[in-house]
């Protein structure tokens, strides 16, 4: 169902001066940190809790409960996580463009709700515009006094830095990263301790929240934490973005209402992705970027929320979508995704450095038509030395989660399209057209 839902963190991104102060403040910029100065921490920090806000950098871990579970010291950190490298995920890349001064907003309602008093915003190194309008954006923070010793006049003091990322995906793992911030190579740090919140940046607690996440940090405190379980189901409420790309007529970023609207209204509706060019066929679809499990037409009618989708064997992950039609090879599709991961391995867990690249190897010479019908097992077999039992959720041979993700693909493929595979074989060759990428 498509349903009028008010734009909560995509409000103002089509005006063309979106990313200034002057433009930010005639909106109802810096309202929401404004009213949360007024109340007590905790009691933001209970608004956010009762919102349900879901973290939207991948894990889906509720934001209000990471807060609590923040260690209690004299110092402590929040680093806003921009690092957004995944394929078909862009969604931050806009928000950071287009409304920079939401997310200030939003780091400062999250570090003042967790008492924080400096806080970080890390953000991808090739988002050369996007990290120029956001260190513009806080230093016209600075300038209005919305950040500093004294925030909006309140005697609560607070800085941000803005740290452009060097380009590796791994970073955007929260404990990589930390790392990295610290000047360190970006590898993950091994747990436990599980959560920077015990154990973080500088080895003090901290908090890490995605961008989206904290952009919808202005819109709640000014409406409640009501009004935005007023939107969604479950716990699957609010608004959230979606990055829909592949074969549709409206590749693009949109927001909508959680749980309501469904996979078919995202690809299909002429408000949203338009469906698919030439009025093809649904192969198969990625629910939520390319560690998560794909989908196929059966899945269509599912809602947006996360519980669902969780249940159904997937997850919304970084909340990208992308549309395979009959146009497409599985097997090309998965190869590409596995050359992903065996590029971006940080090398660290011999079984993700390993097999990251014997799974490209063997994936790239079953597309190309060179493979044989045992290699199906034996990339099956290498996955399973990553992620034991091929389940999802995926089990863990690695220090963290990136290994594990490599299988998804794979193991859909082998699934769902298993007769693609096999033409490969015996035909000797792909049989479906060439696309336009570069491909080797
Ligand atoms: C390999 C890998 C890459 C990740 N990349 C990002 C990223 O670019 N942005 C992001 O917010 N979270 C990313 N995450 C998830 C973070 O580790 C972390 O869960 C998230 O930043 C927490 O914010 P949230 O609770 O607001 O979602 C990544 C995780 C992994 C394993």
């Amino acid at each position: 169902m498509i349903t009028q839902a008010p734009r909560i963190v995509t409000s103002r991104v089509g005006l063309p001066d979106s990313f200034t102060l002057e433009r930010y403040l005639a909106t109802g910029g810096y309202e929401g940190l404004r009213k949360a100065l007024s109340m007590a921490p905790a009691d933001v920090a209970a608004e956010v809790n009762k919102a349900s806000l879901l973290g939207r950098g991948g894990a889906g871990f509720p934001a209000g409960r990471k807060w609590s579970m923040l260690r209690k010291a004299t110092t402590t950190y929040l680093v806003v996580n921009g690092d957004e490298s995944e394929p078909a995920t862009f969604k931050d890349h806009m928000l950071i463009e287009r409304d920079p001064h939401q997310i200030i907003e939003g780091t400062a309602i999250a570090a003042y709700a967790t008492g924080v008093e400096l806080a970080f915003i890390y953000c991808r190194g090739e988002f050369a515009l996007g990290l120029e309008r956001l260190q513009q954006a806080c230093n016209e923070a600075y300038e209005h006094g919305a950040l500093g010793a004294e925030v909006l006049g309140s005697g609560y003091a607070l800085d941000i830095v803005i740290h452009p990322g060097a380009g590796a995906y791994i970073c955007g793992e929260e404990t990589a990263l930390l790392e990295s911030l610290e000047g360190k190579r970006g590898f993950p740090r091994i747990k436990p301790p599980f959560f920077p919140a015990a154990v973080g940046l500088y080895g003090e607690p901290t908090v890490v929240n995605n961008v989206e996440t904290v952009s919808n940090l202005p819109w709640i405190i000014a409406h409640g934490g009501d009004g935005f379980t007023a939107l969604g189901e479950g716990s699957s409420t609010g608004t959230r973005l979606f990055a829909l790309s592949g074969r549709v007529e409206h590749p693009g970023w949109f927001e909508i209402e959680m749980s309501k609207t469904t996979f078919r209204d995202l690809i299909y509706d002429p408000s949203l992705g338009g469906g698919i060019p030439g009025g093809k066929n649904l192969r198969a679809f990625i629910p939520g970027g390319v560690s998560a499990p794909w989908f196929g037409p059966d899945q269509l009618d599912l809602g947006l929320n996360q519980d669902a989708v969780g249940q159904a064997g997937s997850m919304l992950g970084s909340g990208s979508v992308v549309v395979m039609d009959s146009d497409t090879c599985p097997v090309r599709a998965a190869w590409r995704i596995a050359r992903f991961f065996y590029r971006e391995s940080c090398g660290q867990c011999t079984p993700c450095r390993e097999g990251s690249g014997w799974i490209e190897k063997i994936m790239h010479r079953l597309e190309q038509g060179l493979g044989r019908e045992e290699d199906i097992d034996l990339v099956l077999d290498a996955c399973d030395n990553l992620s034991p039992g091929l389940a999802w959720p995926p089990k863990q041979t690695t220090i963290c989660v990136f290994g594990p993700s490599i299988p998804s693909a794979i193991v859909s493929v082998a699934k769902m399209f298993r007769d693609e595979l096999l033409v490969h074989v015996k035909e000797g060759s792909c049989p479906f057209p060439p696309d336009t990428v570069r491909r080797g």
